[in-house]
């Protein structure tokens, strides 16, 4: 077991168990043959990368079949509206001549804002499903992994980039040295490499152990960031927490030097210090956190069953495949997860295979509990469910621990 970064064999590994693709929702007729990875993570005593020590072969997880479509989200289309034109006040003056590329740009969620200013733009999307869809919305798009190879040819048939930008796309990717190389093939020599993913910091402070699947092969912090691109010549000059997948961080790189090095990024180094994001300790006294979670979750579920009362899911996330699984929970305690995502509906949960059920479903139904697995959405759903609290029902929550909530407020301040 090394680190997949600096190659040292030391630190701290949390196991989780035989876990199934998280976006792997799947019909009755394949239970049979679902695949199963170890999911185990180390963090890295030497580097501080928090990383998953499996993957799936990417192919598994980003196909023609991907369920994830960003815009379904209505805040995440605000989020990535204002990430748009943020790099177009601060970054890109002479919009003209700009070049501004994304990886892993899905349905185009934040490139179609350049494309419908008429900005060159391309959008480097592996999962051709959601790559057509922003065809479709005019954002020129390629399907292809993004890597040294793949920045070569860009950058033959296009030039260089003002702004590369990923949002919840690194932390994706095992081989960043590729990225890294990359970054540098493409990136102008006055450009900025940014890039967005659930922060560890937050994971850490909210045991927020759903953030680990398959996808997440790594959760970054700031120190982390520093020494993973720091032999590719680029340098951390700005950090931007964020709220959006339930604590984020936005790291803004450039190549060494061409810019001044902002206070927010010392001031983010000295805060992931005080929470102890670079101690072994910090990782052993999660592992127990989890282990405690796991626990409550299903005694609340077993209890809630007990007295008769029926329990469904809220959205079938893909944080969702971590909890059901690690807690081995099945539609048992869980009679089904109501989701929005047309291509979920009709399928079942990947591993514990609970019944993924549309969204009306849920609307007509009056069931006594739901557990909120897109608790990150909370503000967004919570806007739309004032019926399913009016009419005596509960949320369950298990982050930061496991509670019931009868009212909307405490749960928000909960999160
Ligand atoms: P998200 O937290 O972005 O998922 P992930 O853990 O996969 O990153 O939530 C997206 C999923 O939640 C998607 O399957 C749609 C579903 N969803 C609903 O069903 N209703 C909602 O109101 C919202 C916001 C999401």
């Amino acid at each position: 077991m090394k680190c997949r970064i600096c190659s040292n064999p030391q630190g701290v590994s949390t196991s989780f168990g035989d876990m199934p693709i998280a976006n792997g929702f799947l019909a009755e007729k394949d239970f049979q043959k679902e695949y199963f990875f170890k999911m185990e993570t180390l963090f890295c005593d030497v580097c501080k990368t928090y990383q998953l020590i499996e993957q799936p072969d990417p192919e598994m997880m980003f196909h023609e079949n991907y369920a994830f479509f960003s815009s379904t989200s209505k805040n995440m289309a605000v989020h990535f509206k204002e990430m748009a034109d943020g790099y177009m006040q601060d970054f890109i003056p002479n919009k003209g001549n700009a070049f501004v590329v994304e990886l892993g740009s899905n349905d185009g969620i934040m490139l179609k804002y350049f494309a419908q200013e008429g900005i060159k733009h391309l959008g480097i999307e592996p999962s051709s499903n959601v790559a057509e869809v922003a065809r479709q919305h005019g954002v020129n798009t390629i399907s292809e992994f993004f890597g040294a190879e793949t920045a070569q040819a860009v950058e033959a048939e296009y030039g260089k980039a003002d702004i590369i930008s990923a949002s919840n796309v690194m932390c994706h990717i095992p081989d960043l040295n590729s990225v890294g190389q990359g970054v540098d093939a493409l990136l102008k020599e006055t450009g900025i490499f940014v890039f967005e993913d659930p922060y560890l910091g937050s994971m850490i402070s909210k045991t927020s152990y759903d953030q680990i699947y398959d996808e997440h092969v790594y959760i970054f912090s700031v120190l982390s960031v520093q020494n993973i691109f720091a032999p590719h010549g680029l340098e951390l000059f700005h950090v931007e927490p964020q709220v959006t997948h339930g604590g984020s961080m936005r790291y803004y790189l450039c190549r060494k030097g061409t810019r001044a090095v902002r206070d927010s990024v010392k001031t983010q180094v000295q805060k992931e210090k005080d929470l102890g994001l670079d101690k072994v300790e910090t990782y052993e006294k999660f592992t127990q956190s989890c282990e405690k979670s796991k626990k409550d979750f299903v005694t609340l579920l077993t209890k809630i069953k007990a007295e008769g009362k029926r329990v469904v899911g809220y959205a079938a996330t893909s944080k969702s495949t971590t909890v059901l699984n690690y807690c081995n929970v099945g539609p048992d305690l869980i009679e089904y997860i109501c989701d929005t995502t047309p291509l979920k509906q009709g399928k079942y949960s990947p591993g514990m295979h609970i019944p993924i059920k549309p969204y009306e479903d849920f609307k007509n139904d009056n069931p006594d509990y739901a557990v909120l697995f897109a608790w990150n959405h909370a503000e967004e759903i919570f806007a739309k469910e004032k019926g399913f609290l009016a009419q005596g029902g509960k949320w369950i929550l298990f982050i930061p621990k496991v509670s019931v909530f009868e009212t909307e407020d405490k749960l928000k301040n909960a999160i």
